[in-house]
């Protein structure tokens, strides 16, 4: 079996490090403070939350903003979430508040849960109900947790959804938040500007790459023996970034174990991939302006575009920002592409 996984989370012996960021988290969850988690995407933020869950036995609750289309959307996929854990037979008592009866039904095909609210209902209401029921279901010893990824979704459902939400938590005890994010930009924005809501609402984490010597060891480990050097030329390419080192090894494992072809096995892999999304990245490339193209060769030429002359400041601080915001560009200590592999055909195209 391939020891190498990318793509989805990851646990047990395809993940690693992340050892001081664990007990953190855990020593936070053990208080009643809440959690901020920000990374560029696929740093393995839902990796480290899941191994920090799999070790606690507290009810939990998961929600994920990207999929929440409106306020009464929201106010469902919690009670849903909710009915997951208790069945409504054992909570109907605790939901006499309820202003809106919301109709709980079994689609009769998936068998899923639905749960809907008169479409005319009030927002409001709705919200103030549903986080209502969370306050009374979670008890000092039934301490809940509850994991919203993508939260930097909460400033597009609705105006003045944020305002709502964050004075309910202010009101909610025996529970921790841990609100995920992947946008920096915006969870910054959302945490960290006085004038936000959400500011100071809990402690921020910031999840970086996984340091090189502790990386070095998990693929060298898994890659047949005596290929350290193969390990570091991984490595090097990817820069240490969780998800592209994982599949860069996979395929490289790949071609050794099973091809047996062992020359230039890390650039032929690197070329495999990368041509595998060349029609993507072609069409990347074609939706971008000319700025934007600009900014990213120069990155890949390992220039910093700020400190060039020949293209506006304002305009290349203006075009990284929009890279940044879109995902393709991120910032740890300079600005970098994020996707290698975008990385090396940009240099490949732009000889
Ligand atoms: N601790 C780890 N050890 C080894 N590989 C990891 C680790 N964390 C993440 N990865 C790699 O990165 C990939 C993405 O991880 P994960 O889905 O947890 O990230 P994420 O930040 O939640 O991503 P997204 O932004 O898509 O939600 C995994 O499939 C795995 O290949
Ligand atoms: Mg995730």
């Amino acid at each position: 079996m391939n020891p190498f996984k990318f793509g989805t989370i990851v646990d047990g012996d395809y993940f690693t490090d992340r050892v001081e960021e664990t007990a953190l988290l855990k020593q936070k969850l053990d208080s009643e403070n809440h959690i901020v988690l920000i990374s560029p995407r696929r740093y393995g933020k839902s990796s480290l939350v899941q191994r920090v869950l799999a070790d606690s036995d507290r009810p939990q609750i998961r929600l994920d903003m990207q999929y929440v289309v409106s306020v009464s959307d929201f106010a469902s996929q919690l009670l849903k979430a909710l009915f997951r854990i208790y069945p409504m037979e054992r909570i109907r008592h605790s939901m006499t508040h309820f202003r809106i009866a919301p109709t709980v039904s079994v689609n009769a095909v998936t068998g899923a849960l639905e749960v809907n609210f008169q479409p005319a209902a009030n927002n409001v209401v709705l919200l103030e109900d549903a986080m209502a029921l969370l306050e009374k279901v979670a008890t000092a010893d039934n301490r809940f947790i509850v994991v919203i990824d993508e939260f930097q979704e909460v400033v597009n459902i609705a105006k003045g959804f944020d305002k709502q939400l964050r004075s309910l938590m202010q009101r909610q005890h025996n529970l921790n938040y841990m609100l995920l994010g992947s946008q920096e930009s915006m969870m910054e924005a959302i945490f960290e500007k006085k004038k936000s809501p959400f500011y100071h609402f809990g402690q921020v984490v910031r999840l970086g790459k996984i340091p090189y010597d502790d990386f070095l060891q998990f693929v060298t480990s898994r890659l047949p023996d005596g290929s350290t050097g193969v390990a570091e030329e991984i490595l090097s390419f990817t820069g240490c970034h969780p998800y592209y080192t994982q599949q860069l090894a996979s395929q490289v494992w790949e071609m050794l174990v099973y091809r047996k072809e062992e020359e230039n096995v890390v650039q032929r892999s690197v070329d495999a991939l990368a041509t595998m999304h060349d029609l993507d990245y072609e069409r990347l490339w074609q939706s971008m302006n000319r700025t934007d193209r600009f900014t990213l060769r120069q990155l890949a030429q390992a220039q910093q575009p700020l400190l060039n002359r020949s293209q506006a400041t304002s305009t290349t601080y203006s075009s990284l920002l929009r890279l940044m915001k879109l995902g393709y560009v991120v910032k740890n200590e300079h600005y970098e592409i994020e996707d290698p592999f975008f990385f090396h055909w940009i240099s490949e195209n732009n000889k």
